[in-house]
């Protein structure tokens, strides 16, 4: 790695490499605004593991900027104490302690904030929609002052620079944009007017701070919706804002309409945002940081080494691993924990109030989950080398027991090999290679093809058994589903039965989504056939929004609220829910309906009497992220 490791600096500003962390809202705030111990343990942890700035989560500037309970906040003078404390805890651990300052403008439903929001115009935000209080001037003026209020504050707690949120469709990004700003007003019309506020917002938070401080700003280039800002815009922009005191650009993109921008997941390239960082520090006499997919070290050092940003962020890549700059600076690559934009992080934000990871379980959790050595060393016995059995077999061999992992069949990953089969989703081979390496690096010993039984138990005499046997796939019991047509899931991916033509994909979760959308890619005309009223309902949001338009996009026929009641050697026969018949013709029907735990061991152990344990899938059929989880808490435990 030629430059990812040079130092650089903004300002008086001394930054010892050139990754940052960039804001993530950790959910780890509690919803009085402060801090737990919880929050400052993920930001030591991120700030040893070797990135030369961690920018702080974007803190609001007003009680009625925030976009949920669980937000930083620097409205008040009470939070100064916290504040200072994870200054000092950043700066102890060798990274310079950075902080975003937020407004969230329209982007939070009312009941968060228990009023309107406001907004440059009564335009609703697309995603939470609901009214909005269109800003006047003077209401304009109290927020720039707030701003400053904050950037003072942050200051007092010791922040080295500042970073003003003016993306992602905050209300910064509102004002900047012709998406969200359709005002009359001087705070309107053209990019002039669209760009007073953040301009008076720079000045003021100057004048507050004083000419030495560095401030960032953090803007979203491309908007990718009509009116928005394109890169060419952006630019036209900057070149107002830059002269009131900014230091350094933050090119990201996307807003309220376009959040697949903002956290690119897996179907967008990697370091995705390069060419909008690239145009901007071309046409503009100031450092620029880029972020966006950017995971992997070698393509940070080629961003940098090409000259097209100053310093890249990696986001969910220091979710993912925490030590990926200090494992990167040492040349151990393959001890590097990848981000494979799975979008976990966001969905278990959304649907669960808490932030999660499928690849790091630890993550949120660092403290209950700090590894051992174990006290009393165990004969291990792991049967299974998918997710769940390399996970706890990772750390169990690492607190020093004497593991020996089990697998059925000639390779490991389990169905998660399946599930990086499609063309969108190779970097899950990322993970499945890294709990590889890792269980050769603890001398896991592995006998692969070896089909486990009661016998070969008994004769190894383990002290712990630990159960990972996964699940297999559900064959509804319908007539004709055993004739020749029918294709399961693994024997599409294993590519044992040929799929041509006229394909029917029976179910429409995440794995018959994603065939479906693997064979239209490929030629064949395909139906997708769910019982439920829509398709996918379990994929993360973002993933979700680009898979269903590449379906529409590839013709894929869509048959919701249909469930399989009979295969002929011809196609198949639907029902609807008045049960109504339906005939369609197919070459190929893929079985895409989900699975079932396999356990057929587990109920022949337990006259053995051993201590079992019982993890992943064959427990109940999840995902990976619960088996690599399980397998993360057991390996704890033994
Ligand atoms: C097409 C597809 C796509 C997917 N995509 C995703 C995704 O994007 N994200 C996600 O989170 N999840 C995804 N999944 C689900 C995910 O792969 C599973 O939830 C996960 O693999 C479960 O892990 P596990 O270790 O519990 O079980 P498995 O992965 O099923 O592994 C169990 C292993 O045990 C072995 N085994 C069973 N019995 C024995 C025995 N007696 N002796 C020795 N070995 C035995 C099996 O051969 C297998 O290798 C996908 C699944 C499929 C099929
Ligand atoms: C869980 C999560 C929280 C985020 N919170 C913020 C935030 O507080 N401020 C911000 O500017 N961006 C936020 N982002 C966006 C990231 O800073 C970054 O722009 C985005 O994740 C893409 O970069 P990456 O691929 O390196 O993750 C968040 C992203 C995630 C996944």
């Amino acid at each position: 790695m030629k430059n990812l490791f040079t130092p650089f600096s903004i300002k008086n500003c001394q930054l010892k490499n050139r990754i940052v962390m960039p804001g993530l809202a950790s959910f780890l705030i509690e919803e009085d605004g402060s801090y737990s111990d919880k929050t400052i343990e993920h930001y030591r942890l991120r700030a040893a593991g070797g990135p030369s700035m961690i920018i702080m989560e974007a803190h609001g500037v007003a009680p009625e900027g925030i976009v949920s309970k669980h937000q930083a906040r620097i409205y008040d003078d009470r939070f100064i104490e916290d504040l200072t404390r994870v200054a000092s805890v950043i700066k102890a651990e060798g990274a310079v302690p950075a902080i975003q300052i937020h407004h969230a403008g329209r982007q939070v439903p009312a009941r968060v904030i228990n009023r309107k929001p406001f907004a440059p115009s009564s335009l609703p935000c697309p995603a939470i929609k609901g009214d909005v209080e269109p800003l006047t001037v003077e209401a304009i003026n109290k927020i720039v002052s707030q701003f400053g209020d904050a950037a003072e504050r942050a200051v007092q707690a010791g922040f080295e620079l500042i970073e003003i949120h003016g993306a992602h469709g905050y209300l910064i990004n509102q004002f900047l944009s012709g998406f969200s700003n359709v005002r009359k007003d001087e705070y309107g019309k053209d990019t002039e007017g669209r760009s007073r506020f953040a301009r008076e917002v720079i000045r003021e938070v100057r004048k507050r701070i004083g000419r030495e401080f560095p401030i960032s700003f953090k803007i979203s280039a491309q908007e990718f919706v009509p009116g928005g800002l394109t890169t060419e815009e952006s630019i036209e922009v900057l070149k107002f804002l830059v002269p009131e005191g900014l230091d350094i650009i933050q090119v990201s993109a996307g807003n309220d309409a376009t959040p697949e921008w903002i956290c690119q997941p897996m179907f967008m390239k990697k370091a995705c945002l390069v060419d909008s960082a690239e145009k901007i520090k071309a046409a503009l006499d100031i450092p620029v940081m880029v972020v966006g997919r950017i995971n992997d070290p070698l393509v940070a050092d080629e961003i940098i080494t090409e000259g097209k940003a100053d310093l890249v962020c990696m986001g969910r890549g220091l979710l993912a691993d925490p030590e990926l700059p200090n494992k990167a600076k040492e040349g151990r690559l393959e001890d590097i924990r990848i981000c494979i934009a799975c979008n976990t992080c966001m969905q278990s934000i959304f649907r669960k109030g808490r932030i999660e990871c499928l690849v790091n379980p630890v993550l949120g959790r660092e403290k209950e989950m700090e590894i051992h050595p174990a006290k009393t060393l165990k004969k291990v016995m792991v049967i299974g080398g998918g997710p769940a059995g390399l996970s706890v077999a990772r750390i169990a061999a690492k607190r020093g027991h004497n593991v020996s992992l089990y697998e059925k069949q000639s390779i490991l990953g389990g169905q998660l090999v399946l599930g990086s089969l499609s063309f969108y989703k190779k970097e899950m081979l990322n993970l499945i290679n890294f709990l590889k390496k890792q269980i050769d690096k603890y001398n896991v010993t592995c006998h692969m093809n070896t089909e486990v039984t009661v016998d070969i138990i008994k004769k190894n005499r383990p002290d712990v058994v630990v159960m990972a046997t996964g699940s297999v796939p559900i064959k509804p019991p319908v007539e004709g589903i055993d004739l020749p047509l029918v294709v399961t899931v693994p024997e599409f991916f294993n590519g044992m039965k040929q799929v041509i033509l006229k394909v029917i994909v029976i179910g429409g979760g995440p794995t018959g989504c994603e065939i479906a959308l693997d064979l239209s890619e490929r030629g064949p005309s395909v139906t997708l056939v769910e019982q439920l009223s829509q398709i996918g309902i379990q994929i993360e949001a973002m993933t979700r929004k680009i898979l269903l338009q590449k379906l529409k996009k590839n013709n894929v026929q869509i048959l919701t609220e249909h469930r399989l009641s009979k295969v002929s050697e011809s196609g198949v026969f639907l029902k609807d829910k008045s049960g109504n018949e339906l005939f369609l013709e197919a070459d190929s029907v893929i079985i895409a309906v989900g699975n079932k735990p396999e356990n057929t061991l587990l109920d022949k152990l337990k006259q053995v009497g051993l201590e079992v344990y019982q993890i992943g899938d064959c427990v109940d059929v999840r995902s990976a992220k619960e088996a690599i989880y399980e397998g993360a808490v057991i390996g704890r435990t033994i």
